[in-house]
């Protein structure tokens, strides 16, 4: 069993010490290290050489798509707002040219085993727009019969018609945002969303066919206590999804101007955070969801709570997921690409995507191809996030290491977590352990070959 359904054991102080800036993790290297010596023509390569593989890999697609109808202050993801349907629908058209490109370097005999739309917010784009990008998807790839097809939506401003068209274009999984259902917190970060509302969504989604809900929520948004999210979660609770993310607030306003918009002073202290984190453990344990890792928890017949008791659970850039092996295509302004040794990112801005576009060329504005180190560093903190520990033996049989002495530094990074009793060292393991769970981006940061002291300026959220 994960160690951190012992939750009793959370121990605030421990965890208020290693909350400092740390990525995510979901990829390594991570983003800020992505080059622009890696260009279009490398990503070109890269996926021709990926063809050639026998059998070629099955492959994901990632679509984004970055419109919202309004700001919510808190906002981290990449966005922009805009009620202007034309730009909107320029976009879609733009898409489809992308998806001729890749479609056509991509060997016709690889399935696509999933599909993902994020954003921004999909469910911006009307039903004729949903479904006509799903159709162009369509045509274009070939459809692996269990796809698992996801789409991030947001209740406000949806129709059932929204949730039709996504259904007939394949998708069988939406995860809704939430955040907060307190209207004191709506109000202080722009988000306006009554529950009567989500839960009409989600009655007709189920109704549509929908199979599996995932619900994001927040915490450390202004005015949350304990008392205020624990009746959130009690409604959370009684909606039932299948897997519900709590992310932990990212607060960077020098990354992200708008949250200047938020008053500093209405956030929760950080021990205030602290106790929402670990009522919400709690909480959510003891209505029957296990608590996977990095702010995910799902029910035990979940795909993921069963990939991780199996140890296949995998982690990329949409977090968790139990498709291992899948490679990657990321369409869209800022999406990322993801083959075993290579990391391509797309164009930020429209200006810059449609310029390519109209000159015949793939979007790639950075990437990074990996060296074996990469692999080998990539794998490990992989195995940590996942399935909280590695097996030395294992890694030195794949990688041909001693792992003592290739991860000295990272074993003597490790030494404070393991004086704190997050994580435990054998002659064979390294294992996460208590608290560590909590800390995990942590305990990873310990193997990562690229950290610089980012205290000044940090890149990275704060770890917990
Ligand atoms: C792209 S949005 C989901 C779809 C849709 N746009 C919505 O908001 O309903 C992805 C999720 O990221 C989370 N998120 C956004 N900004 C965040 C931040 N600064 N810190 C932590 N989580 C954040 C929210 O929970 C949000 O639901
Ligand atoms: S949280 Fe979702 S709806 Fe709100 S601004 Fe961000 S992407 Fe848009």
């Amino acid at each position: 069993m994960n160690p951190i359904q012992q939750f009793d054991t959370i121990n605030l102080d421990l965890l208020k010490k290693y909350g400092k800036p740390g990525p995510r993790y979901t990829s390594y290297p991570t983003a800020p290290n992505f080059s622009p010596d890696f260009t279009d023509e490398d990503y070109r390569e890269e996926i021709l050489e990926r063809n050639r593989q026998d059998p070629p890999p099955p492959i994901s697609l990632y679509f984004h798509i970055p419109f919202c109808d309004t700001l919510c202050y808190f906002c981290g993801c990449n966005m922009m707002v805009t009620r202007d349907r034309e730009k909107i629908a320029e976009y879609v058209r733009h898409l489809k040219q992308e998806m001729d490109m890749i479609s056509r370097l991509i060997d016709d005999g690889r399935p696509v085993e999933q599909l993902h739309w994020g954003g921004g917010t999909p469910t911006h784009l009307n039903p004729d727009e949903i479904a006509d990008l799903a159709q162009a998807t369509r045509e274009r790839f070939r459809f692996a019969d269990d796809l698992e097809a996801g789409v991030e939506i947001d209740p406000r401003g949806m129709t059932r018609e929204h949730l039709e068209a996504l259904y007939d274009g394949g998708f069988n999984r939406i995860s809704m945002g939430i955040q907060d259902f307190n209207e004191k917190v709506q109000e202080a970060v722009n988000r306006i969303q009554p529950e009567d509302m989500t839960r009409e969504v989600i009655e007709w989604a189920r109704d549509v066919g929908f199979t599996s809900l995932n619900i994001d929520l927040i915490y450390g948004l202004p005015f949350q206590s304990v008392e205020t999210f624990d009746h959130t979660l009690d409604r959370i609770i009684d909606i039932n999804p299948d897997r519900i993310a709590v992310f932990n607030y990212a607060h960077v306003p020098w990354m992200k101007k708008h949250q200047a918009l938020i008053h500093e002073e209405d956030l929760p202290s950080p021990e205030e955070k602290l106790r929402i984190m670990k009522h919400t453990i709690t909480r959510l344990n003891r209505a029957g969801y296990l608590y996977i890792g990095m702010d995910h928890f799902a029910r035990p017949d979940n795909e993921l709570a069963r990939a991780q008791a199996n140890g296949t659970l995998y982690r990329n850039f949409q977090g968790y997921s139990t498709k291992a092996g899948l490679e990657l295509f990321g369409l869209g302004i800022t999406s990322i690409s993801q083959f075993p040794g290579m990391y391509a990112q797309n164009v930020k801005n429209l200006k810059d995507y449609y310029q390519r576009l109209s000159e015949g060329r793939l979007c790639t504005q950075v990437g990074i191809r990996l060296t074996d180190d990469d692999i080998l560093r990539r794998d490990v903190i992989m195995q940590l996030m996942c399935n909280y520990s590695v097996n030395k033996r294992d890694v030195e049989r794949e990688y041909d290491i001693v792992f003592d002495e290739y991860f000295s530094d990272a074993l003597t990074n490790l030494e404070e977590l393991r004086n704190d009793g997050c994580v435990e060292i054998t002659a064979d393991a390294v294992k996460v352990v208590g608290p560590g769970i909590l800390v995990i981006r942590n305990v990873a940061m310990a193997f990562d070959a690229y950290l610089v002291d980012t205290q000044e300026h940090p890149l990275f959220s704060k770890t917990v």
